[in-house]
């Protein structure tokens, strides 16, 4: 968390003065919007904000899938889960991502360089099933497709070296049959 954020959060709580319980959503996504995620510094200061203990804001949060917890990754992954891309495998695409990067929807990867969100629709049904990585959208993926992309992530992130050149194979001289010594 940025040396700002607490700052931000508290700038976000003065524009709610009260406590009003109706104002939590939208405290919330505000907070989120300008962290990229609930931290637990923002929840704990929402919570005295409102005389709200952390816990049972956690507890709304969690409720809803647009909220998330930790920062996004440097590869942000948005799947979608509507009808359209359903119906082209968008389960399998999922479940293929959660397992190649073992997180789920809301979580980012240890090194920090995937994030995954699910959403409702990305608007282009008709390509389904679709992604966005960092807003970069991928249009009828398949599996195969999906493997690659994270490849290429990983490799515009330095954390994979491209494929070794292959060394030059060092040529010993064969003995011809009628090569006597
Ligand atoms: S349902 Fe997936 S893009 Fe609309």
């Amino acid at each position: 968390m940025s040396l700002q954020a607490p700052k931000m959060v508290d700038a976000i709580l003065k524009s709610h003065p009260g406590s009003q319980r109706d104002h939590l959503i939208p405290i919330l996504q505000e907070v989120q919007e300008k962290l990229g995620y609930l931290s637990e510094d923002a929840v704990v200061r929402i919570g005295r904000h409102m005389s709200i203990p952390a816990s049972k804001i956690y507890g709304v949060a969690t409720f809803y899938n647009q909220f998330r917890f930790q920062p996004k990754g440097k590869f942000h992954i948005m799947l979608c889960r509507g009808t359209a891309c359903h119906v082209k495998g968008s389960a399998k695409t999922l479940e293929s991502l959660t397992k190649a990067l073992r997180i789920e929807p809301g979580q980012t990867t240890r090194d920090g360089l995937f994030s995954i969100e699910v959403v409702a629709c990305l608007g282009a049904c008709a390509l389904a099933p679709a992604i966005t990585v960092n807003g970069e959208f991928f249009p009828r993926l398949s599996q195969m497709k999906l493997a690659k992309l994270l490849d290429d992530c990983r490799h515009k992130a330095g954390s994979v070296a491209p494929a070794a050149k292959e060394k030059p194979k060092t040529t010993t001289p064969r003995r011809g049959r009628g090569h006597r010594a």
